[in-house]
């Protein structure tokens, strides 16, 4: 973890279009008490130019290996022993491949062998370049062996394409960054649960909702890249996740119940972004229900088991997270649950906004406890999920 103490981070910026956001980036370190340092690559200057990341850090911009200024004051050896942290944001395809085949003849890859401190990856690269099959080996190794890869994220591209493969922006790197470096849910035990359940009413026809899964996704990330064990229960979505991650994917409330209760005596948090059917049909009909002459058709159901408050009931020792979706009164009726249900969080979105909540992109969250109130302004899932497993990290820590 890293102390108190001004601590050290190098910079590396490769050739690519979000190179710009690496300003950004660097200055986001230093308002929070880093050095920064910066490293470019050739290709990197066709982008930016070293005077603006000399400007913004400071220091003068590292640029060659073989440099005679630079081995008087900083070279590669002492580059590398200074770096606390290493964050190469943009990463491009190139710099990708040359790590894994761990090249030292540039600057940026002689630090990257030479060096002992963390080091994060931030890809930045056209969608089908980011998907192809040798990229996505390099990544798979580079993070076999130690590295923290942050995104990327998806959205539009320069060259017009839209997919993954943008640089995630930069208060998502830093926070995620800084999320790795408090270390108090390393080896906690974090269940999630993600997306609808389906509640079926004839094998051809259920109940269940807009759930993506993308927020409980994000939330699971989020858990894993603090360091601790998931375990993500999922309803039917068509998402995939880190294999860090253990996946149980189930269809109907009673079965999200009977694998959470399962898992939780040695689990720490369980955090309910799923968005659960509160009704079922009494009976699900074996056979399909067929048209009749009648107009109307009455199909009985039942209210389902509310999970996170059955846990929390049953599992007064762990902390509890849940979400409430609300379409009005949504402060209201989010206090009202933290109570009802037992627990230690709620975080609050309004659903009834068609650009954040279910099966968006972004989320706008206020995140209430029984003395306390924050509010999260919108930010990609992914972002707002670091944020939201940070206050969980730093509630954690101030607990012990
Ligand atoms: O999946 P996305 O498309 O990304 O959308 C994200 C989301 C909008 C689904 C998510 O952010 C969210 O709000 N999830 C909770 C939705 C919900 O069911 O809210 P609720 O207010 O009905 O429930 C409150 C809490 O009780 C939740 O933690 C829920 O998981 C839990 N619950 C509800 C009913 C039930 N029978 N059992 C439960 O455990």
């Amino acid at each position: 973890m890293l102390d108190k103490k001004k601590s050290n981070l190098l910079l590396c910026i490769t050739g690519s279009i979000a190179a710009y956001k690496s300003v950004d980036l660097a200055r986001l370190f230093i308002k929070n008490n880093f050095d920064v340092r910066v490293v470019m690559t050739e290709a990197s200057k066709e982008f930016i130019t070293p005077l603006t990341l000399q400007a913004i850090s400071g220091h003068q911009v590292h640029e060659n290996l073989l440099d005679t200024e630079a081995e008087r004051a900083m070279g590669h050896i002492e580059l590398a022993k200074w770096a606390d942290l290493i964050v190469i944001a943009p990463c491009s395809a190139e710099t990708i491949s040359r790590l894994t085949q761990g090249r030292a003849d540039d600057l940026l890859g002689a630090i990257f062998l030479a060096s002992e401190a963390q080091k994060f990856i931030a890809p930045a690269m056209n969608m089908n370049m980011w998907s192809n099959q040798t990229t996505q080996q390099n990544i798979e190794y580079l993070s076999s062996i130690g590295m923290d890869i942050v995104g990327p994220s998806k959205g539009e591209q320069a060259c017009g394409d839209n997919g993954y493969g943008r640089m995630s922006e930069p208060e998502e790197i830093y926070e995620t960054i800084m999320l790795t470096q408090n270390k108090s849910l390393i080896g906690k035990k974090i269940i999630v649960t993600a997306g609808p359940t389906r509640e079926q009413i004839d094998p051809v026809r259920f109940i269940s909702n807009n759930s993506s899964g993308k927020m409980g996704f994000a939330m699971a990330e989020a858990a894993a890249i603090s360091g601790a064990e998931v375990i993500l229960i999922t309803g039917p979505v068509s998402l995939s996740c880190s294999p860090q991650i253990q996946r149980l994917d189930v269809q109907t409330a009673d079965e999200m119940y009977r694998e959470a209760q399962s898992s939780m005596s040695d689990a720490d948090i369980f955090i309910g972004c799923a968005a659960v059917a509160d009704f079922k049909p009494v009976h699900a009909n074996i056979q399909k229900i067929k048209k009749t002459d009648e107009d109307r058709l009455n199909i009985e159901l039942q209210k389902n088991i509310d999970i996170i408050s059955s846990l929390a009931r049953e599992f007064p020792d762990k902390r509890f997270m849940g979400f409430c979706a609300e379409t009005e009164r949504v402060e209201e009726h989010a206090k009202s649950k933290l109570i009802k249900k037992g627990l230690d969080f709620i975080v609050a979105n309004d659903v009834s906004k068609s650009d954040i909540g279910f099966d968006s992109d972004y989320n706008e969250v206020s995140v209430f406890t029984d003395n306390s109130h924050q509010f999260f302004h919108k930010a990609s899932k992914n972002l707002l999920a670091i944020q939201l497993v940070n206050l969980l990290s730093k509630e954690n820590q101030s607990l012990h």
